[in-house]
């Protein structure tokens, strides 16, 4: 059975067709990128993959049973008709069975809703073009709070509009480990799981940052209107107001829900303890006190 993976030259779309990899030694494997030539992971039969060019990928996806399908991080509107494109070229090239990336979030109400509708609306054209699908919902990724330590040790807080509300954080190896049984076993078809790690608040999370960074960080909510403007002026209007309608759907709990990350991996998600002790040898530093 030939599996393909979309988007490999991205972090999540790289991170489960290495994890396939790992796992299925010897099989072949198809990679997918718009540019395969510098996309290139040892191992993978690398074809083109541009969500936009409906022949080239009905060719590149010649011969494959399972698709694992990445959302793209376009536009919303922009999205969904790539993302039909993607689909009625598996269609066209008879793949069976589509794992669609897709991710948590309010439908309604936030400015991150339009991107939450566009997932939503792959998820049902999947099903009506007919394939046997299974759809991850992801939650949010930890990296980019990762990413962004010299900054907020700079700003000695987190300062946003989540509040107390708790988030169903995860990691794109996580989702890896994840999205590679959902590929590999069929139980899972007709499936929907939300997969995410522990739930986590603002307050617990610079906690964590202090143990593994050494920081002195400490959590300051801001309204949801003084959060969205800050982002705003620091991002532009776009990416501000959807960073913004992200803290914003974690204050009103559309994050803390419970997870399906154990029935899709077959073993729980890491803890977040283990994550960020995993961190390098700032982990091993002085341990600040209030865990
Ligand atoms: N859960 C979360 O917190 C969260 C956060 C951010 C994003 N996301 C979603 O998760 C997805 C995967 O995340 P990631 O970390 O892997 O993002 P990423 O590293 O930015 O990768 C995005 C991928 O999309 C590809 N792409 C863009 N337009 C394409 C097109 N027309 N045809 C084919 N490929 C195209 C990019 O290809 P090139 O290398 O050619 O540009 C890249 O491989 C994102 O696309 C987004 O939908 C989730």
């Amino acid at each position: 059975m030939t599996l393909a993976v979309t988007a490999v030259s991205g972090q999540l779309g790289k991170a489960i067709a290495t994890t396939l990899l790992a796992r299925r030694p010897g099989q072949t494997l198809v990679g997918l990128a718009r540019k395969p030539e510098t996309a290139r992971i040892d191992g993978l039969d690398m074809r083109p993959g541009d969500y936009t060019n409906h022949a080239q990928m009905t060719a590149s996806l010649a011969g494959v049973d399972t698709l694992l399908l990445v959302s793209l991080n376009t536009a919303p509107d922009i999205r969904t008709e790539q993302h039909r494109t993607a689909i009625q070229a598996a269609k066209d090239a008879g793949v069976r069975r589509v794992v669609y990336t897709s991710v948590q979030g309010a439908e309604t109400g936030t400015a991150f809703s339009p991107v939450i509708q566009s997932n939503r609306q792959t998820e049902a054209d999947l099903v009506a073009a007919g394939f046997a699908t299974t759809v991850g919902r992801n939650g949010i990724y930890i990296e980019p709070d990762i990413d962004y330590i010299e900054t907020y040790a700079k700003d000695g807080e987190i300062a946003n509009s989540a509040g107390d509300g708790l988030c169903g954080y995860t990691t794109r190896s996580e989702l890896a480990a994840a999205y590679a049984n959902l590929l590999l076993e069929e139980k899972h078809i007709g499936q929907t799981y939300h997969l995410h790690g522990p739930l986590m608040s603002q307050a617990a999370l610079a906690q964590h940052l202090n143990r593994a960074f050494g920081t002195h960080l400490t959590y300051r909510a801001m309204s949801v209107e003084a959060y969205r403007e800050d982002r705003k002026a620091a991002l532009g209007a776009m990416m501000g107001t959807i960073i913004a309608g992200i803290y914003e759907g974690i204050r009103t709990g559309v994050f803390d829900r419970p997870s399906d990350f154990e029935k899709a991996a077959g073993r729980p998600h890491q803890s977040w303890d283990d994550y960020f002790a995993s961190l390098g040898p700032a982990a091993a530093g002085p341990q600040p006190t209030g865990a």
